[in-house]
């Protein structure tokens, strides 16, 4: 069976292509989910998609995961610098864990330096833009193999 990679986005990222486009660009998270579909298919993995302002929602997702998935891309958005709460349900899920930023946060303010994801994920990927996302899945696709 082909693994299954949760791909969850946090806080501000529906409104990706529209918010800072100078800083995000001008791809939606539609198009987001679009490339990372067709690219899934050719790497032979099964994907799910979500999206959260909510901190609560993102946890639920990420337990979810236990049962269903192989592994876990999440951009956390803003939670990324403040949630402890999503690192312990991180730390809760068995599986490969890929943190994921569209822009680059060392090349930001000093509070988007630190990440509480970074202590659980697996690989980290930041600056590359919404191409991010594909290299992502390029990494989980070796890593659940
Ligand atoms: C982000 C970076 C975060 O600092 C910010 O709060 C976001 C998006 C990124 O993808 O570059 O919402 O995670």
């Amino acid at each position: 069976m082909a693994p299954r990679i949760q791909i969850i986005n946090g806080p501000n990222l529906n409104l990706l292509g529209k918010r800072q486009p100078e800083i995000y660009g001008a791809e939606t998270l539609d198009d987001v989910a679009r490339d990372c579909e067709a690219l899934a298919a050719e790497l032979g993995l099964e994907l799910s998609f979500y999206q959260s302002n909510h901190e609560g929602g993102i946890i639920d997702c990420i337990h979810a995961a236990r049962e269903t998935c192989a592994g876990i891309v999440i951009n956390p958005g803003a939670y990324t610098h403040t949630s402890v709460a999503i690192l312990d349900a991180l730390n809760a899920f068995d599986g490969k864990v890929i943190e994921c930023h569209i822009s680059n946060v060392h090349k930001r303010e000093s509070f988007r330096h630190h990440s509480y994801v970074s202590l659980r994920a697996d690989g980290v990927i930041a600056g590359f833009g919404t191409q991010g996302y594909q290299l992502a899945l390029r990494r989980m696709a070796v890593l659940t193999a």
